[in-house]
């Protein structure tokens, strides 16, 4: 009989996920718990209860509830905010809309999650534009490499930033409040992807003072999948139009601004993950006795405490300082020249990691295809005997593949 699986924290009961699975990998694509599942059950009733009066008549009002809830939580005005399905529809949203010409160039480092220096490669390709992809270490010594490196960077040609909040395969908060003013300074407008800082990092969009910001409330915020915020400087709403557009396009409307009639309704969908960001929040909120921002300081002290024994294992100090670490963490691995495995291209690593020992959690390669990055997610669901189990099961397979 196969040993027991490390338990995951008692806080685990509220979600569903699966007990046969040591599940590491909340930054993937989060994991939204009972009571808002359940909300999201009752609105979906509603709606089909009456599909008219729902979407026609009622909407407007309850998107607005939604909104100003969520505005109010990462210091915005909420007629800045739309909602989106995912960040990724955020970046396509802002970079399909702008314009840009021949020689201009667009700041990236690499670092950028692969779906959205697509679409920033794809605007540019069509424009004639050059994308200037910055190199950032990783091992890094602290956030004014990052400063550093992005402003050196920085040209008379250079038309926007876009910058990850917290990077993907490298798990870093990045600088950003200091970016987005420094490139100010200079001319240039920030596009910044906060695809995992709602929920995870304290937010203030209005004092950032970003011309876009987009992040996801289904990662850190534990809505129903689909549901992510695209906030619009108010001087640059003018430009910014949804990647769908319906009846606000030629709405006459004068009570609302044409930004929020167009993104409120992009033709029949489902709304429901959007107007679950208040159960979200009133979920967060209640777990702790310190609300959110003790979850937020569990889960970095867990990321932290995760990492430490990883690299008990693998040896080599830590790749960043703790003051860079949200709830993510990624540690380096050994290289390793085995390709990628099955159509989705894993890591035989994460193969090996799910198939043994039942733990989900991602094997990146980055920065080249020989080397490769273990990522942890710490949401309170998730235990430290969990991270223990997975240290271990990692120094199993690392023997296993012929490795000290
Ligand atoms: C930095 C970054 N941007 C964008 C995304 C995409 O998020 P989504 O698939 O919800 O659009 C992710 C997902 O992990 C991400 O880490």
């Amino acid at each position: 009989m196969a040993a027991p699986l490390p338990a995951p924290s008692p806080l685990a009961k509220h979600w569903d996920l699966d007990p046969d699975v040591v599940f590491l990998n909340h930054g993937s694509f989060g994991a939204c718990p009972r009571v808002v599942l359940a909300e999201q059950q009752l609105l979906r009733k509603e709606l089909e209860s009456e599909p008219v009066r729902f979407l026609h008549r009622e909407l407007e009002p309850r998107l607005d509830t939604a909104r100003a809830e969520l505005a109010a939580f990462v210091g915005a005005d909420a007629a800045d905010l739309a909602f989106v399905p995912n960040a990724t529809t955020g970046v396509n949203t802002v970079l399909r809309s702008l314009s840009f010409a021949p020689g201009d160039e667009l700041l990236v480092t690499d670092h950028e999650y692969n779906a959205c220096r697509n679409v920033l490669d794809f605007v540019a390709a069509g424009s004639g534009a050059r994308v200037v992809v910055v190199p950032l270490p990783f091992p890094i010594d602290g956030p004014h490499v990052v400063v550093e490196r992005v402003l050196a960077a920085v040209t008379a040609r250079t038309r926007l930033l876009l910058i990850d909040h917290v990077t993907s395969p490298t798990g870093l908060v990045l600088p950003v409040a200091e970016l987005v003013a420094a490139l100010h300074a200079r001319g240039v407008d920030t596009l910044v992807d906060g695809a995992h800082a709602p929920g995870m990092l304290p937010l203030d969009l209005r004092a950032l003072g970003a011309a876009y910001y987009t992040g996801n409330c289904h990662k850190w915020l534990c809505t129903p999948k689909g549901s992510a915020l695209l906030h619009v400087r108010a001087d640059r709403q003018e430009h910014i139009r949804p990647l769908v557009l319906s009846h606000g396009a030629n709405s006459r409307r004068t009570d609302r601004s044409r930004f929020q009639l167009e993104f409120d309704f992009p033709g029949t969908h489902d709304p429901t993950p959007y107007l679950c960001v208040p159960a979200a929040l009133r979920f967060l909120a209640g777990l702790l006795p310190g609300g959110l921002a003790e979850v937020q300081r569990h889960n970095h002290e867990l990321a932290l405490a995760g990492r430490q024994l990883l690299l008990d294992v693998l040896g080599g100090p830590a790749p960043a300082p703790a003051s860079m670490l949200g709830s993510l963490a990624a540690v380096p691995l050994p290289p390793d020249d085995r390709p990628p495995e099955g159509p989705l291209g894993l890591d035989p690593l994460q193969q090996a990691l799910f198939a043994q020992h039942r733990i989900e959690v991602p094997v990146m390669r980055w920065p080249s295809p020989r080397l490769r990055l273990l990522r942890i997610s710490p949401q309170v669901h998730q235990s430290q005997e969990q991270h223990q189990y997975l240290a271990a099961a990692v120094a199993t397979e690392l023997r296993r593949g012929g490795r000290p």
